[in-house]
């Protein structure tokens, strides 16, 4: 296991992105639940704008998201954002997605005053501190003014528990770094970034995700806890997901 991982290595890891491609396929045609939180989240930033709305999706990925935005919401503009060549390459020969802009960005050095809603799901928990407060700082810049970032990711209620996590599995057997952040920290980074209002909406997943055997590839599923909550697991660990929202100060 390596200490030193960066999202470099992971945009720039084929072998990897070859698998990965292949599994994002499955949620092209069935949206995932925590994305259509940000379906929801979107259409509220509709309702609110007197104009079309500029929305750039920062890692898209193969573009699953942006095909259920447009679906949902056609009367607005979108970008798809990236720094993994192939991702990108599927995405521009992919004609659902005919009409979205895919471009190679950078989350930690995006365009200045450009979008009206930015979203980065399942992004930062990979960065370390630094390159988290660069991405921050360089989505609030990237906002008009009153513009919106949507955040999908790692955060928990524990003030004094910053967790970053090294994790081998069969995708990632060089290790991936999995941060967990306080809500807490969150919010002051942000504050700090040039963002106001942060709000967390700690996600729950509605439906039921099947075990996987213990020498089977790391993904999430479901355990029942006694209060009536469905906790989301990943092998070992629990994953604190989130919706964050945030408007540039
Ligand atoms: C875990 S995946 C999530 C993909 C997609 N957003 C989703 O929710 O399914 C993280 C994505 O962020 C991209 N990524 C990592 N670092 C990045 C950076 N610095 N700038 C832009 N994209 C980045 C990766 O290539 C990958 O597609």
């Amino acid at each position: 296991m390596t200490d030193d991982f960066s999202y470099h290595d992971y945009v720039g890891d084929e072998g990897f992105l070859a698998d990965y491609n292949s599994y994002q396929a499955r949620y092209a045609e069935r949206i995932r639940e925590s994305d259509k939180v940000i379906v929801e989240l979107l259409r509220e930033a509709a309702s609110q704008a007197d104009s079309r709305l500029q929305v750039l999706d920062i890692g898209c990925s193969t573009g699953n998201l942006l095909l259920h935005l447009r679906r949902s919401l056609p009367k607005a503009d979108y970008v798809g954002g990236e720094l993994a060549e192939s991702s990108l390459e599927e995405c521009r020969r992919n004609p659902a997605l005919e009409g979205i802009a895919f471009e190679r960005l950078d989350i930690t050095q995006l365009p200045r005053e450009r979008y009206d809603v930015v979203i980065a799901n399942a992004v930062l928990y990979m960065f370390d501190e630094s390159q988290y407060d660069r991405a921050l700082r360089s989505l609030a810049g990237a906002l008009k003014p009153g513009g919106r970032v949507v955040l999908y990711d790692f955060a928990h209620p524990f003030e004094h528990q910053n967790l970053t996590i090294l994790e081998t599995s069969l995708m990632h057997p060089k290790g991936l770094r999995l941060c967990f952040r306080p809500m807490k920290y969150v919010a002051e980074h942000m504050l700090a970034a040039g963002f106001r209002e942060p709000e967390f909406r700690p996600f729950e997943l509605p439906i039921e995700l099947p075990k996987p055997g213990y020498d089977e590839e790391v993904v999430t599923y479901t355990v029942d806890a006694s209060g009536g909550s469905r906790l989301m697991f990943r092998g070992a660990l629990f994953q604190p997901w989130c919706h964050m929202i945030a408007f540039k100060a």
